[in-house]
């Protein structure tokens, strides 16, 4: 009999793979839960900073990142009625300073991200969506029309001021997640709402657009010695006031 055949050789091999499949499942269940704790992290490190650093920019990789998780955020019916406008240029932010409440955040910013909603639903704008989804999903052109109809006929009966209080809600979610992924990046960001909505959307021509500013999102990294809250504890209710069980 060949060493090989042999039950001592046969069980060692045995062995050997069920200490194989078993760090195989602990390396993925590890990843998974580091994966789970990781993001918990990153969002206590991050802070709505209020003093960059003027001379760190985040890069253009990082930047498309970020755009992508607030593109892939999650919007009533799937329409996504908002748009994100990314500022760089720095006399267009030292423009969009004039009543801000921290304007010298905005200025040191690295990137200002404008999250700006569609002022009102129209029947184009839904179909224009649903179009596009049948043509990327290879479906009929109209597959979704019951739908979209019942759409068209809830947005048409408010008006467009109760239809932007509706689209401007839907930017929260993908400033979120904005903020989420700049966290896991290691950039810093501050949520925005303290701006003249006035002055950004005549300097960023979003009437033209149909669209009108919501919130801003500062990108950049801190300045560890002006940013006074980098130092400080930060505060959240305890979970059993937060939380309402039921
Ligand atoms: C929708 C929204 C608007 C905000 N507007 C401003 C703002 O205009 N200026 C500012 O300094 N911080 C602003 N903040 C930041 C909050 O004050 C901050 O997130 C909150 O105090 C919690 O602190 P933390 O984010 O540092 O944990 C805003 C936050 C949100 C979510």
């Amino acid at each position: 009999m060949s060493h090989f055949n042999s039950d001592f050789y046969k069980k060692r091999k045995k062995t050997l793979n069920y200490i194989v499949c078993n760090l195989i499942v602990y390396y993925i269940c590890g990843r998974k839960l580091l994966k789970v704790m990781a993001l918990l992290e990153d969002l206590k490190w991050r802070h709505a900073v209020k003093a960059y650093d003027p001379s760190k920019k985040v890069s253009e990789e990082d930047l498309n990142k970020i755009l992508e998780a607030a593109r892939l955020a999650p919007t009533s019916s799937g329409l996504q009625p908002f748009r994100v406008i990314v500022v760089q240029n720095q006399e267009l932010k030292e423009l969009m300073v004039q009543g801000a409440l921290n304007p010298e955040v905005m200025k040191d910013s690295s990137q200002v991200l404008v999250f700006a909603a569609w002022d009102t639903y129209t029947e184009e704008k839904i179909d224009r969506v649903y179009d596009y989804h049948t043509e990327v999903r290879d479906l009929p052109k109209g597959r979704f029309s019951s739908y979209t109809d019942k759409l068209k006929q809830m947005y048409g009966a408010q008006t467009a001021e109760e239809n932007f209080a509706h689209t401007a809600r839907q930017t929260y979610i993908a400033l979120g997640l904005a903020m989420a992924q700049a966290a896991e990046l290691k950039i810093d960001s501050t949520p925005a709402e303290g701006f003249s909505n006035k002055v950004v959307d005549e300097i960023l021509g979003l009437r033209e657009l149909g669209l009108k500013s919501v919130t801003l999102l500062y990108l950049g990294y801190r300045d560890l010695e002006k940013d006074y809250l980098s130092h400080m504890k930060k505060v959240r209710i305890p979970m059993e006031e937060f939380i309402i069980k039921k």
